[in-house]
Order: structure tokens, then C-alpha cells, then sequence
């Protein structure tokens, strides 16, 4: 399924596995692109709106017995109501949007780590959002064993699973960005901040050059 929605906005997702330094990346960009004069919406899922948090607490912290495919339900239904209420108006308006993870998140985590299906959870997603794929993704790669020295504090339940997890988690993120090479940079994560940050910001330089251009904002 592909979108037929047109919108003059540039829609950024930021993925990866579990504490890849996503939080930090994210921020520093969207610092770099106000410094442009613009002023992009930081949003995130699970969660970004009042109902999708509420969602994002039953799902990340609800009970152990918790089925795969009601997992993978509750996600896409939170993703359905942040796109059509908060995502897409922002692009309509030519806004620039920073995702902390997206429907690629559903595909990796639900999809292959739970075996659920990789075709049947992104058609599933598809769906629910009519189409609509982000301009650009920065997929921040990282060791799962390097990431799990990174954790802090009490795991989640989805921290809770065996590292083999993250590791199928990885391998289908590295699948989407064959599968998905044009939107997909693969940015390695496994440096400092500031190295990390500078190849984020050089992957997406172009794209918002033209954008500014295109939409006469900031300092292009
Ligand atoms: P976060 O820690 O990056 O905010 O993500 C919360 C957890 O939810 C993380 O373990 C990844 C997982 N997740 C999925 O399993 N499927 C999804 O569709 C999304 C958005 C997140």
C-alpha cells in the first residue's frame, strides 16, 4: 500500500534497538535545526498524545501474560490516532517532524522479533496510516551487547527479553534499509555523542536544505 497524501512537510524517523542513544540524538538535532530557524515537532511513539501515552504505559509496563498480537495491536492503534491527529497536520502545515520511532519500530520488534510476521505487521501498519512513510529515517546501529552496557534503571517489559531479542530486532532493521534504501540512512552509533550527532547531521543536511528552500523558512 502507498500513500496518495501529498503534504509540503518533511517527516524524520529516528530507530534502532533499545538504549542506541536515540533520546540524545534526537534532541541535539532538533537544537541543530532551531539554531536554522526552524522549529521542528518533536514527537515519539509509542505515546505523543494524551491517549497515546496512556497507551504507552499499558504497553510497555502492562502484564507479563500480554499476548504478541494484542502487543502489536496496541501499538499500531496509538500510531493510527497520533498520525491522524498530531503527525499529519503538523506535515499539512509544512512543518518538519522528528519521530522517535515509527511504524519500521512495529515491523522490527512485533513483526521479527516476535515472529509475527514481517509482511502481515507492515501491511497491518499500513493500514492504519493509510500509506503514509516517513521522507527520512536514521536508523542509529549499535551492538546489542554495547547497548545493554548502556541501560539504566529497572528494565521494561520489553527490556525484559533475552538479548537474542535485540539481536533479530537489529537484523531486520538492517533488511528495512535494504528493503527501504532510499529513506534509510544507517548511521553507526557506537561513538561519542558528537560523532554520532555529526553524521546525523550530515545525513540530513540535503534533505532539509531543500525543504527550507522549498518552503522559504529559516536560514536556507
Ligand atoms: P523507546 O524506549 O524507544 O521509547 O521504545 C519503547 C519500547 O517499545 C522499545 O522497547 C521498543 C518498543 N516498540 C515496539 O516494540 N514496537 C513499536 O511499534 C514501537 C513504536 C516501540
Amino acid at each position: 500500500m502507498s500513500s496518495t497524501d501529498t503534504h509540503t512537510g518533511l517527516f524524520i524517523t529516528f530507530e534502532g534497538g533499545d538504549s542506541c542513544g536515540k533520546s540524545t540524538q534526537i534532541a541535539l538535532t532538533k537544537q541543530w535545526l532551531e539554531e536554522r530557524g526552524v522549529a521542528p515537532l518533536l514527537t515519539r511513539e509509542p505515546g505523543g498524545t494524551e491517549l497515546g501515552e496512556k497507551l504507552r504505559e499499558l504497553i510497555i509496563h502492562g502484564p507479563d501474560d500480554m499476548d504478541p498480537h494484542t502487543e502489536a495491536l496496541l501499538y499500531s492503534a496509538q500510531r493510527a490516532y497520533h498520525m491522524e491527529t498530531k503527525v499529519l497536520p503538523a506535515l499539512h502545515r509544512g512543518e518538519v517532524v522528528l519521530q522517535d520511532r515509527y511504524l519500521d519500530s512495529s515491523v522490527a520488534y512485533q513483526g521479527a522479533a516476535r515472529a509475527l510476521g514481517v509482511d502481515e505487521i507492515l501491511q497491518l501498519n499500513l493500514w492504519a496510516v493509510r500509506g503514509l512513510l516517513p521522507d527520512v529515517t536514521i536508523f542509529l546501529d549499535l551492538d546489542p551487547e554495547v547497548a545493554f552496557e548502556r541501560r539504566t534503571g529497572e528494565p521494561d517489559r520489553l527490556e525484559r527479553e533475552p538479548n537474542s531479542f535485540q539481536h533479530r530486532v537489529r537484523e531486520q532493521y538492517y533488511e528495512l534499509s535494504k528493503t527501504y534504501a532510499d529513506r534509510y540512512r544507517v548511521i553507526d552509533a557506537s561513538g561519542d555523542i558528537e560523532s554520532v550527532q555529526q553524521q546525523i547531521r550530515r545525513a540530513l543536511e540535503p534533505l532539509v536544505e531543500e525543504h527550507l528552500r522549498a518552503n522559504k523558512v529559516g536560514n536556507a
